[in-house]
């Protein structure tokens, strides 16, 4: 036992609540180590426990840097987040080393898309707002312009980013009908585009004229921060922006501006930064900001499949096999 257990590969995984079932496709043939808190791994415990492993199963709590390469060693070959967004893995480095990095594409793109249309009818249609009155005596009586919001039938809405979650937003944005849906990528996607009638824009157009706008986008150094101060001073007073994909893309401090002053009508977020967001932030003192805790793809069957793919992502990579889902690198 002795033998087989030394000569099998390493694996270090940074959380004990992951899916069960893909720790267990690990087992069978993988030395498994597994941080033991919910809580993500102090950095110091993640230094140390990747020494001499082959493989690291990360999620995006975890900030997989040369740092956290140059510790493990050598032998490393394969990074395996539990996310389809992969800005906390310097990718970069992990190509000049030649270790595989593994996500989990397509199996959370309609968890995702849900979320954000659920996201986007509480922020409009102000649910969370409404429903504090019900409990707090704000509900007199039934009143004609009390709690009003912004319909998105007859609005034009924009996308950033129109991969596989926008295009899936999209399609479910349709059936509201909007006047009009745009998207701004960097190239045109006309056949999917034509999917869902949208239109390719440049981002100062999309800027100018959304009545919505949808952030799908990933966390990169031509997004981050995009939604500045000079972009809120282009958008429309009654805008709405909706953020599930990273809060790096969002100047925060701009985005509390110009809610504070009605620069735009609204935002909701299920991504911030920092994550948690804390307690004192001035975000959390506005009634037009919905802020959720980060559950874009928190539906079960997809979260234990993503665990599963994290882990089958490790086994093909070990194996130097075809992987299920590998960064282009
Ligand atoms: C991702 O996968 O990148 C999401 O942010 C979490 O599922």
């Amino acid at each position: 036992v002795i033998r087989r257990m030394s000569s099998q590969p390493k694996v270090y995984v940074t959380r004990p609540d992951v899916d069960d079932s893909g720790l267990e496709l690990l087992r069978k043939s993988c030395q498994v180590n597994i941080w033991h808190e919910t809580s993500p791994v102090p950095r110091s415990e993640l230094i140390r426990e990747v020494a001499g492993k082959d493989a690291i199963y990360c999620a995006l709590t975890d900030t997989v840097n040369k740092e956290v390469l140059d510790a493990a060693g050598p032998q490393l070959k394969c990074v395996a987040t539990i996310s389809v967004g992969y800005d906390h893995i310097d990718v970069e480095e992990c190509k000049k080393r030649g270790i595989r990095v593994g996500f989990t594409p397509d199996v959370l793109t309609d968890a995702t898309a849900e979320l954000t249309l659920a996201l986007l009818l509480a922020t409009n249609r102000r649910l969370f707002e409404a429903n504090k009155q019900v409990y707090n005596g704000g509900w007199k009586s039934w009143a004609p312009m009390w709690m009003c919001g912004q319909g998105l039938k007859g609005s034009r809405v924009g996308l950033l980013g129109f991969g596989r979650i926008g295009q899936e937003i999209a399609a479910r944005i349709v059936p509201f009908k909007p006047s009009e849906i745009t998207y701004t990528t960097r190239s045109p996607r006309p056949e999917e585009a034509a999917a869902v009638n949208a239109r390719h824009v440049d981002f100062d157009e999309m800027l100018r004229k959304s009545d919505f706008i949808v952030v799908c986008c990933a966390l990169t150094p031509e997004t981050k921060e995009i939604f500045n101060a000079a972009a809120f001073q282009k958008m429309k007073s009654n805008c709405i922006l909706i953020n599930t994909a990273r809060g790096g893309v969002v100047d925060q401090k701009a985005l509390y501006e110009a809610l504070k002053s009605n620069r735009i009508l609204a935002a909701g977020l299920d991504v911030t930064t920092p994550e948690p967001l804390p307690l004192d932030d001035p975000l959390l003192k506005l009634d037009n900001v919905v802020i959720l805790p980060h559950i874009g793809s928190a539906d079960i069957e997809t979260r234990k499949e993503m665990s599963r793919i994290t882990a089958r992502n490790i086994l093909a990579a070990l194996a130097g096999e075809k992987m299920e889902a590998e960064v282009k690198l």
